[in-house]
């Protein structure tokens, strides 16, 4: 279908570890690790691959060309020589999405509009007519990569983020981001069959994100729409099969476990969960409850013949520093310390929290701290592991 090419899959700050570890199990190389990106290599067939199976992903690039560029003149030279109409239809639309770092260059729009400019030339010089473009990203996206030592474009075979799963259409306050739920998961002792209990589940992200790998459900199989899907050698068929042999891999609903627990104080927020799980096809795999977390259920650890892996009990509660909060939230993450010491026994306990400050008044003494970023706050994810009896 197409040649062996660089794939740059990009991510959130301190994901692509999580995403290598990802990629190399879908059997592709993994050729370095960077703080926003992982690099491997692949075919178009490979990048659809990745855009339906990856969950702490955010975009799929695939390379079409790298040159040495000086100055725009030399960018717009560069991309001019390319034969975007063998890549975009001539009836089609494209946007332009850059990463610049170049010292001729102090408004990345500039770079865009030089790449924009000699696609379009580029077409009106070879066929006499040009495709539109403009500023959305939900079909055909051009890719700049440009710094001092090098530049090169991309397909975009992805547009908007393969966070946006589709499935959250409802929220409440301070959802966390889908990629991210599976990344904080991905990080945890938590293997699939064992139980995951989620109070303050908020619209319920991380519940639904868990129901989904205990589903071997990939997420992309909730989307319907891909920038790989609007250039020239997009074949449906290619991408139905594909779709349909990754369909074939979920569980059944008849083999559904119901033990992930998601509950919430703030029955809105349960509504949501409740809404966003049935969107996302799990709803019949997670129970949720309306209640104060200290009232949710844990189940017994199973004891004979456990599953892989470690139960887990995850919180994300609120961190937000408003005035006259400070006080409630002390106590909040106070009792939170005293739920996970009393109930959780045999279970790893988590904590995602963005402040400091109120984590130490969780009072257990955590046993590792990783950290991420939730939008632009950063935040860590506490693990506390929860002995048995009376270690
Ligand atoms: C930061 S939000 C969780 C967001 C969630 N991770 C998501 O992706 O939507 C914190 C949640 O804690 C809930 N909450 C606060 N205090 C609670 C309590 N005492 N018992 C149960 N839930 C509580 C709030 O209603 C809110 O939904």
């Amino acid at each position: 279908m197409s040649y062996t090419r660089k794939i740059v899959v990009t991510c959130s700050p301190h994901i692509s570890s999580i995403l290598a570890q990802e990629i190399e199990a879908m059997g592709l190389p993994v050729k370095s690790i960077n703080r926003l990106d992982v690099e491997t290599a692949g075919t178009m067939l490979d990048a659809m691959r990745l855009n339906l199976q990856l969950r702490t992903a955010h975009r799929v690039l695939y390379q079409l060309k790298t040159f040495s560029a000086n100055q725009p003149d030399e960018l717009y030279q560069a991309v001019n020589e390319y034969p975007w109409e063998n890549q975009i239809p001539l009836d089609g639309y494209f946007s332009v999405q850059s990463y610049v770092n170049h010292p001729t260059i102090t408004d990345t729009r500039f770079a865009n509009l030089k790449v924009k400019d000699a696609i379009v030339d580029r077409f009106m010089q070879q066929q006499g007519r040009r495709p539109d473009s403009g500023p959305k990203s939900d079909r055909a996206v051009v890719f700049l990569y440009w710094t001092e030592e090098e530049a090169a474009v991309y397909l975009d075979t992805t547009g908007d983020s393969l966070s946006k799963r589709g499935y959250r259409e409802t929220t409440v306050a301070a959802p966390m981001q889908e990629s991210l739920a599976a990344a904080v998961l991905l990080s945890t002792q938590w293997q699939p069959k064992q139980p995951l209990v989620n109070p303050m589940c908020g619209s319920g992200t991380l519940a639904i994100e868990a129901a989904l790998m205990q589903q071997n459900t990939f997420p992309g199989l909730l989307r319907d729409n891909y920038s790989f899907m609007h250039i020239k050698s997009y074949q449906s068929a290619i991408w139905r099969r594909l779709r349909q042999d990754m369909k074939l891999n979920q569980q059944s609903r008849r083999d559904a476990m119901k033990n992930i627990i998601a509950t919430d104080s703030n029955p809105d927020a349960v509504a949501a969960a409740k809404k966003n799980a049935r969107l996302a096809g799990v709803d019949h795999l997670i129970q949720f409850r309306v209640c104060d977390f200290g009232e949710t259920q844990i189940p017994s650890p199973e004891t004979k013949n456990p599953p892989t892996g470690s139960p887990i009990i995850v919180f994300n509660p609120p961190y937000g520093a408003r005035l006259g909060e400070e006080r409630t939230l002390t106590m909040l993450y106070g009792r939170i310390g005293d739920f996970l010491k009393q109930q959780g026994a045999g279970y790893y306990g988590y904590v995602f929290t963005a402040n400091k400050e109120l984590a130490k008044k969780i009072g257990l003494r955590a046993s590792r701290r990783q950290e991420f970023l939730n939008g632009k706050l950063p935040s860590r994810l506490l693990e506390y592991e929860l002995y048995r009896g009376s270690k």
